[in-house]
């Protein structure tokens, strides 16, 4: 018998995974694991409200799942499944609907985000929004209660959606006089660095500034080199504390090595080109072993795909008792 703690979250299969990715998301959760029972998984369906290609999902949720498989996720010690293996979920959402009120969704980040764009632009508030969108933290929400989490953790964009999954459980709750959902807490970490992106700006997406976690060793090296810098010269001294190549040189090299290089921009004579080859050299140093990883298991989809259907397997079993126990407590189950 065990009474750790249940650490959850749902990763969406909407693009390659990042370098952003790996230090905001992969890394931590993966660091949660070792003292929480961890349950993560693919959330296929919230991609489904933006990916519309067949073949591009599909490849999505492949190399999103391969990478974190290669990224250290140890699917004998984590519950690793993809959400649509999981049809509890969809039962629990429709339960779930009835006890949130559309006033609570009106007001989610996201939907009034694409309201308000659409009112700019003088278009029909609702223009471009489907249910999938509006419901979307009802969902979340029973991806989160199914499996009675405490923590989830989330970036920050995503706390609302976890405030609202307690909110929902609240109410079930209240109802019934009973706690029968566990009421999560959004946990994010603070202590991580925002990761620069090419362009300086925040790495994501949808800037367009990432650079993949598993690009292959040459196109690293020619995105580092793309990396944005001023026009100081060789010459001059450099402050390392406001250059971005150093901000991403500190999450790869040893602290030998951060004081050293630190120690070459102050002195001057050391150009931003030399600078970007020292990055890419500890940048290709961590990452090698897990490109290696990730393309081995991409080579073989059906074993990714059986370690899927297992982790399925494991996480059907908790849904099922916390769907039996919600149908009781309804006066649905006979
Ligand atoms: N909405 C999350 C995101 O966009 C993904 C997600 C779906 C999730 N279900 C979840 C995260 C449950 C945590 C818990 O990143």
């Amino acid at each position: 018998m065990n009474n750790r703690k249940i650490s959850l979250t749902g990763i969406k299969p909407t693009g390659i995974l990042h370098i952003g990715n790996y230090f905001g998301a992969i890394k931590p959760a993966l660091k949660l694991s070792e003292t929480y029972d961890a349950r993560y998984f693919i959330a296929d369906y919230h991609a489904l409200n933006t990916v519309k290609d067949p073949i591009e999902l599909k490849s999505n949720i492949r190399e999103v799942a391969a990478g974190w498989l290669a990224a250290g996720l140890d699917p004998n010690k984590v519950i690793f499944y993809r959400q649509s293996a999981v049809p509890e979920t969809f039962e629990l959402t429709t339960i779930l609907m009835a006890f949130t009120s559309k006033g609570l969704l009106n007001r989610a980040h996201a939907y009034k985000a694409a309201v308000q764009d659409n009112i700019e632009k003088n278009d029909d508030p609702d223009a471009g929004v489907n249910m999938g969108l509006f419901t979307y933290p009802v969902l979340m929400a029973a991806d989160i209660l199914l499996f009675d989490s405490d923590v989830v953790p989330v970036g920050r964009d995503q706390t609302q959606h976890v405030e609202m999954a307690a909110d929902i459980a609240q109410a079930l709750n209240f109802n019934y006089k009973k706690d029968l959902l566990t009421i999560p807490k959004a946990l994010v970490q603070e202590n991580v660095a925002v990761i620069p992106g090419l362009d300086g700006r925040k790495m994501s997406k949808s800037y367009g500034n990432t650079i993949p976690l598993f690009a292959p060793e040459k196109q690293l090296r020619k995105l580092i080199m793309r990396v944005v810098t001023n026009s100081q010269g060789v010459d001059e001294p450099k402050d390392p504390d406001s250059s971005q190549i150093f901000q991403m040189y500190k999450l790869f090299a040893t602290d030998e090595e951060q004081a050293a290089l630190a120690h070459y921009y102050r002195a001057g004579g050391m150009g931003w080109g030399q600078a970007k080859e020292e990055l890419f050299r500890v940048m290709n140093r961590e990452l090698t072993p897990l490109r290696e990883r990730f393309e081995a298991i991409m080579a073989d989809t059906a074993v990714l795909d059986a370690v899927l259907s297992a982790g399925a397997e494991k996480a059907h079993i908790i849904a099922r008792r916390t769907l039996e126990r919600l149908r009781d407590a309804a006066g649905i189950n006979g």
